[in-house]
């Protein structure tokens, strides 16, 4: 795949920009002053003028193994050549099953299946469906509460929505949201917690939580928890030390299963495959999307233990034992990315490579405590984050500003409220590192 070349840059400046309504996304702010990328390699996307911005957010949490990758082009466009599409209700094609045995192989034990959507938001609702059918399979029909957690995302479908914990996606549509669930409070707290280095150390309890919704509605009502084991689109929340494990602890004590949404943290983000593998807590499902692909085709899978996927597989053998899917499930080109990302992954070590990173990467994130405005600075795995004291009846404007500056600067960095949000790709170098928070130091230091 050939960079685009100046010409068909600049041609992209004129570009009518009124017809893409954009997805999250202050449309008429933006199309007043747009920031254009128009093409990446490496670390680095430029602008439509040519411009180099370092990429401070691997594009959305996605471009793990770094941008524009020949191997993966190369991988798709043979695809395309090859098989370009086949159904996967009732057929099936080799790379699709190829793609899900290199994905289960290098998933932790136990998790020998994997189910392919083309989204995160896809794969947290196949997940909460995966999760009901299951209880309904065992007999345990009555189990129809989702439990999500306050200040979760997971994705944008009516069942991620409903379980997530955001206000702004959720108060449009609130009449509509799944009935039956629940959440519990989010771990978040800078009174205990602020400037903790990796996990902090109070909060485990918060887990206990649960406990008081068992009692509220009856375990025996409740089908799932799904949480992220780091969550990230809400600016960056590590989970106490022990939390998670808590959390696991009293899932499989009420017969709850617990779900992980590593749509964000799977494929090295933490320094590890997957944060299971970080954590050493093993959920009953957990759900992955954009570093899956290297971010270059969509796609999501959610890995399934095998004990949950076996209970589906006992009726007629002639009946579809799961009535869900979607036409791009498994969808060739996807998984030739994904089988290309993988190798890469394995050849260049990445999926552990930020253990060796970690320490440098943590060292330069709390540097910016001190800094105007700064009220927190934290860090897990190649994740960091920088909060600002919000200005006073304007949330998130401070954030949004540094954000337009930085990129102005020559840096792109993901901003949810006040919170400046940092997931590089995972072939940063030291050099890289100290280009990315020398502008960041910049950037804050003229804030208003
Ligand atoms: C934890 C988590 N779950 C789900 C999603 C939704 O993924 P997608 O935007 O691919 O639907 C995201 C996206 O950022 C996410 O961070």
């Amino acid at each position: 795949m050939n960079a685009p070349d100046k010409a068909s840059l600049s041609s992209l400046t004129a570009t009518d920009l009124s017809s893409w309504w954009m997805p999250f996304t202050a449309n008429r702010q933006f199309k007043a002053r747009p920031r254009m990328l128009a093409r990446a390699k490496g670390m680095f996307y430029w602008t439509d003028e040519g411009r180099e911005i370092l990429d401070g957010a691997a594009g959305l949490w996605c471009v793990n193994a770094g941008h524009g990758r020949e191997e993966i082009a190369r991988a798709v466009s043979d695809q395309v050549a090859t098989l370009d599409f086949a159904p996967s209700f009732q057929f099936g094609h080799p790379i699709g099953f190829e793609f899900a045995s290199r994905l289960t192989r290098m998933a932790p034990e136990g998790f020998g299946k994997v189910f392919f959507t083309n989204s995160g938001s896809e794969a947290v609702d196949t997940a909460l469906k995966i999760a009901l059918a299951y209880h309904r399979a065992r007999g345990e029909g009555q189990r129809t509460r989702l439990i999500g957690r306050e200040r979760g995302y997971h994705g944008v479908g009516f069942g991620g929505m409903s379980v997530g914990g955001i206000l702004n996606n959720r108060k449009i549509f609130s009449g509509n949201l799944l009935p039956s669930v629940d959440h519990i409070g989010h771990t978040h707290n800078l009174e205990h917690n602020a400037y903790s280095r990796g996990q902090p150390e109070w909060g485990a309890h918060l887990a206990d939580e649960l406990e008081r919704l068992v009692a509220l509605h009856g375990a025996e009502t409740i089908a799932a928890v799904i949480v992220e084991p780091v969550a990230g689109s809400t600016g960056v929340l590590v989970p106490p030390k022990g939390y998670l494990e808590r959390l696991r602890e009293l899932c499989t004590r009420h017969g709850i299963l617990l779900i992980f949404d590593e749509v964000i943290t799977g494929f090295g983000r933490l320094g590890t495959p997957f944060a299971v593998d970080y954590f050493g807590v093993k959920p009953d499902l957990y759900t992955t999307a954009k570093g899956i692909t290297n971010a270059t085709v969509p796609m999501g899978g959610v890995f399934v233990r095998d004990e949950v996927h076996d209970t589906f597989m006992k009726g007629p053998e002639g009946l579809i034992e799961l009535f869900h899917g979607y036409t791009y499930s498994g969808h060739p080109l996807a998984c030739a990315a994904g089988i290309a990302t993988l190798d890469i992954y394995e050849r260049e070590g990445l999926l552990t490579r930020v253990a060796g990173l970690a320490e440098a990467w943590a060292d330069a994130v709390h540097a910016m405590r001190g800094l105007p405005h700064v009220i927190d600075t934290r860090n897990i795995g190649l994740i960091g984050a920088v909060e600002l004291a919000s200005r006073p009846g304007q949330p998130g404007a401070r954030a949004y500003d540094a954000m337009v500056a930085a990129f102005e600067a020559g840096l792109l960095v993901r901003v949810t409220g006040d919170i400046i949000a940092l997931s590089p790709p995972l072939i940063i170098e030291p050099a890289h590192i100290d280009r990315l928070f020398t502008t960041l130091r910049g950037v804050i230091a003229k804030l208003a």
